[in-house]
């Protein structure tokens, strides 16, 4: 275990500890030399750091995701805490604890997963309840599915992050039938719980959240209606207009082309999913602004490149 956490640092503490280095951009100064633009990482979150010269130097060998051991002071720049850093090092996986770099959901997973169940055994119709079985008895299948995270920055980018997103779209999705009375709730839930599966396998999440080869060249749209597809095939007499209207939902999620969508949502469910899966990911952006920015007495969040916007963080008086 680590002693030091990045969400414990203070201005003027001394910093001796392993990190991940999750940005470098080296930098010529003006007299000559050159200076290293860093940024820190471990599950508590990330902090900017700067190396002078020979230092900077030193840093030209490392590449973004090695872990790295360093030495240095925080101070605060521009309302910020950085680490001027005296030395740094590269050093092997076998010298971490992956749990100090690997951010985890607060909630209790166990939890979740049997609110997720709870709306798996809800399922009546027979061909999604054997479709949504040959997935949660997979053993494998739920073990992955438990620990795989959301995204490896927009939202939910902790492990767990997918369990706690599935659970919330399930709930919010349980409100829809009191208003729009006309849908197939069971088609809607299975869509939920499946709408993402591909993210299990988009990313790595061993030693650090990252985009797996498979995920880079694919996606989780293709990776989970791929999935689905192939398990679909193994249920006799799944019916057609069925098979075809879910994995419309899968590929139609994102909602937008410019999303990534490879469809726009055609029919209601799939609409409704989609506004309900850009509505838990996007309000989790903005918890996530607030718990980051927590203490810090600010007013409004940095850029944040995925809303393209800055947050307001104040708390109602
Ligand atoms: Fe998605
Ligand atoms: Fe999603």
């Amino acid at each position: 275990m680590k002693s030091q956490y990045v969400d414990e640092l203070k201005s003027g503490q001394t910093v001796k500890e392993k990190f991940i280095l999750s940005k470098k951009i080296i930098k010529e100064k003006r007299d000559g030399g050159s200076y290293a633009m860093l940024e820190f990482t471990d599950r508590t979150g990330s902090i900017e750091g700067i190396a002078w010269d020979n230092v900077a130097e030193s840093s030209h060998m490392l590449s973004l995701g090695d872990f790295v051991f360093i030495s240095g002071t925080v101070n605060e720049y521009n309302e910020k805490l950085q680490i001027v850093v005296s030395s740094i090092k590269r050093i092997s996986e076998d010298e971490i604890d992956p749990k100090d770099f690997l951010r985890q959901s607060d909630e209790n997973i166990d939890k979740v997963m049997d609110e997720i169940e709870a709306f798996i055994s809800g399922v009546s119709n027979s061909y999604l309840k054997k479709l949504l079985a040959s997935f949660f008895e997979d053993q494998v299948f739920t073990k992955n599915f438990r620990l795989a995270p959301a995204a490896k920055r927009a939202h939910h980018a902790y492990l767990g992050g997918l369990a706690v997103h599935t659970r919330n779209i399930l709930k919010l999705m349980a409100k829809i039938p009191s208003v729009y009375k006309s849908l197939n709730f069971d088609l809607l839930i299975t869509a939920g719980i499946l709408h993402d599966i591909g993210k299990i396998y988009e990313y790595t999440y061993t030693k650090k959240i990252d985009f797996s080869t498979r995920g880079k060249m694919l996606g989780h749209i293709i990776i989970g209606y791929e999935l689905i597809a192939e398990k679909i095939g193994k249920i006799p007499q799944f019916p057609e207009d069925l098979r075809s209207k879910l994995l419309h939902m899968i590929v139609a999620h994102h909602g937008e082309f410019e999303w990534g969508s490879p469809k726009q949502p055609m029919f209601l469910e799939a609409l409704i999913l989609h506004f309900i899966d850009n509505l838990d990911s996007k309000a989790e952006m903005i918890i996530e602004e607030l718990r980051k920015n927590k203490g810090l007495g600010k007013e409004w969040s940095d850029y944040h490149p995925y809303l393209e916007r800055e947050i307001y963080l104040r708390e109602q008086q």
